[in-house]
Order: C-alpha cells, then structure tokens, then sequence
C-alpha cells in the first residue's frame, strides 16, 4: 500500500508552554530549551535551517550548525564565498528555525547577522579536526564544479602545503552571529491547539506575546 503524506499525522500532548513562566530575556529562555533538548538527546539539537536572501528578496534555507550562543546572538561557521555568505554580505538579514521533534518544539528566530571577529573564528577553526581544516582550503563552497574527483584531488596537496597541525584560517572562512530581533517558542498541543510564545526587541527590553497557533 502507497503511504499516504496527507495521512500523516502526529498528536503533541507532551508539554505547555505558558507566558507566566517563560523567562523575560530569550536568550535565558532558549538556553533552558536547547540543555532540555540535549538532555532528551536530540540528535544534532544544534542543526538549525538558516534562511537568507538575495537583495532582491529571493529567499534560500539550509541547514548549518549553531555554534554558540549569548546576549550578542546565535553563531555558525561557514565559507563566506558560499551562496549563504554572499546573499549575507549584500542583505545582513537571517532567519533561524530549530526542530526538535523528540519535545515537540520549534524556535524560529529572526535578527541581523554580523561577522564574527577573527580571534574568535580563528580560535573554532583551531578546535576542528585536521581533515575538516584541510577540506575549508579544498572546497570553494557553493562553486559548480566538474567532478568529485577534482576535490579530492587537490586534498594531498594541500596537505602538502600544511604538513602538521597547523592548519590556518582561510581568509574566506568565519562566522556568522545572528542578533535576534524576535525569537519565537511554540510547544506543539493537542488538536493543534498549540502554544506560541514570541519575544520581540522593543529598545532595551523585550516585548512578549502569545501567538494564535
Ligand atoms: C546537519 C548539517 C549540518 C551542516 N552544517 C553546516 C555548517 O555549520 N556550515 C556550513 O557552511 N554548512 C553546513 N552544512 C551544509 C549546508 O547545509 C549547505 O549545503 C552549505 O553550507 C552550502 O550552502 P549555500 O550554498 O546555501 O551557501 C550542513 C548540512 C547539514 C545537513
């Protein structure tokens, strides 16, 4: 029997989420929920869908992983020569979108990203494994290119080139730190009926509503 998409459905009975209890500041409220989700191991709870744009609003998602997160905002690490890069360099807008389906939760945060400084992209790409740092070098991230093949074959001599541990930061290569604007906290319930709760900055202070689900 052919499955039916249309058929698949999910019941979300597992939690609430009420604005009485959240925290006043997003960041102390997602830090709760991404130690929550690593606790219910979640796998990759760090993967997240980054959605950028062209400046004429063509929007573009993948996936990338968070690598840090504090007050200033939600940082990834990625070839600024790449689709994503580009489309930042021209249009500083992001939006983020985490799924966690073991707790019936998704965060969608939206802010503007700057780039992270040096000393802090130097310091991650230092903690890569060796092979990871050598592939920054390899690949041309987002470029067409014409085989397989010619990727791997330029891995031995860049290997050449950066015999040992020394493997440096390509000058291309960096993060990316979202500052939200608004971060946004649905609990899935039941009969759809879920709950919405979204923090959006006013100033100094966030402002906090509940959503229609
Ligand atoms: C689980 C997962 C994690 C990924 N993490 C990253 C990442 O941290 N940085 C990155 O540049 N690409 C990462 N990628 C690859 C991106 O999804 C994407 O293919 C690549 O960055 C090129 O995107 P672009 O052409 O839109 O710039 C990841 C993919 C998956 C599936």
């Amino acid at each position: 029997m052919p499955i039916s998409v249309a058929d698949l459905r999910r019941e979300y009975a597992r939690a609430r989420l009420d604005e009485a209890n959240v925290s006043p500041d997003p960041i102390t409220e997602f830090a709760r929920w991404f130690d929550e989700a690593v606790k219910a191991e979640v796998q990759e709870p760090n993967a997240m869908t980054l959605a950028t744009a062209s400046p004429d609003g063509t929007p573009s998602a993948r996936i990338v992983l968070l690598k840090g997160f504090d007050q200033r905002g939600f940082v990834f690490f990625t070839d600024h020569r790449s689709q994503k890069g580009t489309e930042l360099g021209r249009n500083p807008r992001a939006a983020l979108v985490f799924y966690w389906p073991e707790l019936e939760r998704q965060v969608r945060i939206t802010g503007t990203t700057t780039t992270v400084e040096r000393e802090e992209s130097d310091a991650y790409f230092r903690s890569r494994p060796r092979g990871s740092r050598i592939s920054a070098w390899v690949s041309h991230q987002s470029q067409v290119i014409g085989s397989r093949q010619q990727l791997e074959n330029r891995v031995p001599e860049l290997e050449r080139k950066y015999p040992g541990d020394d493997v440096p930061l390509p000058p291309y290569w960096g993060g990316f730190r979202v500052a939200p604007g608004t971060v946004e906290f649905w609990q899935g319930r039941t009969s759809r009926l879920h709950d919405r709760i979204r923090y959006a900055r006013d100033g100094e202070h966030w402002r906090i509503e509940r959503l229609s689900p």
